[in-house]
Order: C-alpha cells, then sequence, then structure tokens
C-alpha cells in the first residue's frame, strides 16, 4: 500500500484510453474513465506530458492535481463495497461473511480494479452469474489491472487462471493483492500485449477499452473460449459492439448495465465457431 502521505500529480486528459500512455517514464497508473485518462505520477510530470502531447495532438490536457494517496483512497471507495456475492476491502478487517459471500481484499493503489468502476462491478456480477450455472475450471483475464477479476473467478472455483495486463505496475500489484488473498498459486500473471497472449482457457474476462474490442472480435479470437464476459464501453456504443461480434458469439440477456456503461456475458457455440475460423 502507498504511503497515506505520499504525494500523487494526477492528470486528466481528455482523448480515449491510448496504449502508448503506458510508455511514459515515472507513470504510476492509468484511471480510463468516459472520454478521459487520469494519470498519476509520483512527481510532476509536466516535461514528459509535453513531449508526449508533441507526438499525440490528438490528447489535450483538461486538468491536473495534487493530491495525497490517502485523500485519492477516501474519495476512491467505501467500504466495504458490495457487489453482489462479493465484499470488497483494501484493507485487512474482520468482517462476518454470510455462507455464500466472498472477500476480496484488493489494494488497488493507483491501479483500475478497485471494484468501485461500473465495468469491473459488471464484470462481477457476470462471473457471479455465470458461476451459479457453471465452473469454468480455466479462466483467461486480459487487462487484469489489480487482478480483482482473476481473483474473484479464483475464488469462485476457477483452478487455473491467466492475468494479462500492459503494466508492469498493473503486474506487480496484481501479485500483491493475489497474495493476500490467497489464490497465488492459481493465478499466472503476465506481463504484455493482450493482443499477443492468448492463452486457451474455457473462460474469457476482457475489461478493455472499446478500440482494444474492436480489434478484438474483427478476429474471431473469442470463439476459442467457451463464455467471454466483454466489459469496457458505454451502453451507447451497445449496437456497434453487438454488430461486432462473430457469429460464434451468442448474448447472454439481460445485459448487465450501471451508470451507463455495459457489460455483456456471451456463451460461444461450437458449431458455428467452427465454420467461422
Ligand atoms: C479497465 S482496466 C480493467 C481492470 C480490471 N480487469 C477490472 O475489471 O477492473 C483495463 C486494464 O487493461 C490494461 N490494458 C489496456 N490495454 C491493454 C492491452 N493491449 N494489453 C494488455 N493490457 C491492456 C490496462 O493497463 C488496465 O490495467
Amino acid at each position: 500500500m502507498l504511503d497515506p502521505e505520499q504525494l500523487l500529480y494526477v492528470y486528466e486528459l481528455k482523448g480515449g484510453v491510448p496504449p502508448p500512455f503506458l510508455d511514459l517514464e515515472g507513470l504510476l497508473g492509468v484511471w480510463p474513465e468516459a472520454d478521459y485518462t487520469y494519470l498519476f505520477f509520483t512527481s510532476p510530470a509536466d516535461a514528459t506530458l509535453k513531449s508526449f502531447f508533441r507526438h499525440h495532438p490528438e490528447y489535450s490536457l483538461t486538468s491536473h492535481y495534487r493530491l495525497p494517496y490517502g485523500h485519492w483512497q477516501q474519495l476512491a471507495a467505501q467500504e466495504p463495497l458490495v457487489v453482489d456475492r462479493f465484499k470488497i476491502v483494501t484493507s485487512k478487517q474482520s468482517l462476518k461473511l454470510s455462507g455464500s459471500e466472498i472477500l476480496l481484499w484488493i489494494d488497488p493503489g493507483v491501479i483500475f480494479g478497485s471494484g468501485l468502476h461500473p465495468t469491473t462491478r459488471g464484470c462481477l456480477r457476470g462471473l457471479s452469474i455465470l458461476y451459479s450455472e457453471a465452473t469454468p475450471a480455466t479462466v483467461l483475464d486480459l487487462g487484469t489491472g489489480t487482478g480483482i477479476l482473476a481473483i474473484a473467478a479464483a475464488k469462485l472455483g476457477a483452478q487455473q487462471v491467466d492475468a494479462v495486463d500492459l503494466n508492469p505496475m498493473a503486474i506487480t500489484t496484481a501479485a500483491a493483492n493475489c497474495e493476500r488473498n490467497g489464490v497465488k498459486e492459481s493465478v499466472r500473471l503476465i506481463r504484455g500485449d493482450a493482443r499477443d497472449q492468448l492463452p486457451e482457457a474455457e473462460l474469457l474476462c476482457i475489461n478493455i477499452h472499446f478500440d482494444f474490442l474492436e480489434s478484438f472480435f474483427q478476429s474471431s479470437a473469442v470463439c476459442h473460449y467457451r463464455w467471454a464476459l466483454v466489459s469496457g464501453f458505454l451502453k451507447e456504443k451497445l449496437p456497434e459492439v453487438r454488430a461486432l461480434l462473430p457469429s460464434c458469439a451468442v448474448v447472454k440477456e439481460p445485459v448487465l448495465e450501471e451508470k451507463g456503461w455495459a457489460t455483456l456475458l456471451l456463451e460461444i457455440e461450437r458449431e458455428r465457431s467452427d465454420s467461422s475460423l
């Protein structure tokens, strides 16, 4: 956990969530939020960003803040967060859990995946629904962030989870969270681009921005899985996402929606996938 007194330098950019940000020097974490991206640094990054904007004129700085990490945490989460069967806390505390409740102890630092964002919550609800009907033993979590979905899947009964993220800080954060939750034996963390990291699994979870989903679905790679949970896009993009889905993918209704964001649970039909590959 970061020191609550540690100063964070937060830059708000308009223009989406582009992967090139991840190479910025001193970058601690990235939060995408609709059209905005919040970049976190532990020291001022004005010069780094100035150079970034020269190469990426499509992005602009809309605001910047300086605040202690402790304040960010208070803004970020009220505990425990409850999502369906999951109770999410950021520090160890004794909670009374009923028989079906599952504790997720997630220290997010400034990495995406605290349990607060509607896309994370949609995926957690989707996991809960799916595991009440089936028990996928192997899971691939693309864009794992804090590892929250990988950890939830492991706690629901997955025996092997592969979790991929581009951001090295996400991998470090997810590793610590897996350890905290006692699932480090069943979660394998992989630092890399999700476009190149597609180990076999029964269930695929993806919560990555729309641009990624667009190219992913064009490849029909989703047909290799049995189920897929997909989030990271606004409700208004739903028709576009449905149109992108290959014919193997059948949307389980109802679509999970929260605060203008949507999450899809897909069932992959083998026969259709064989003919579409
Ligand atoms: C919206 S967050 C989701 C985090 C977590 N899975 C959740 O549901 O809360 C997306 C994550 O995907 C990662 N990411 C973005 N593009 C990626 C790519 N091409 N390959 C791998 N990871 C990527 C980001 O670093 C970020 O941690």
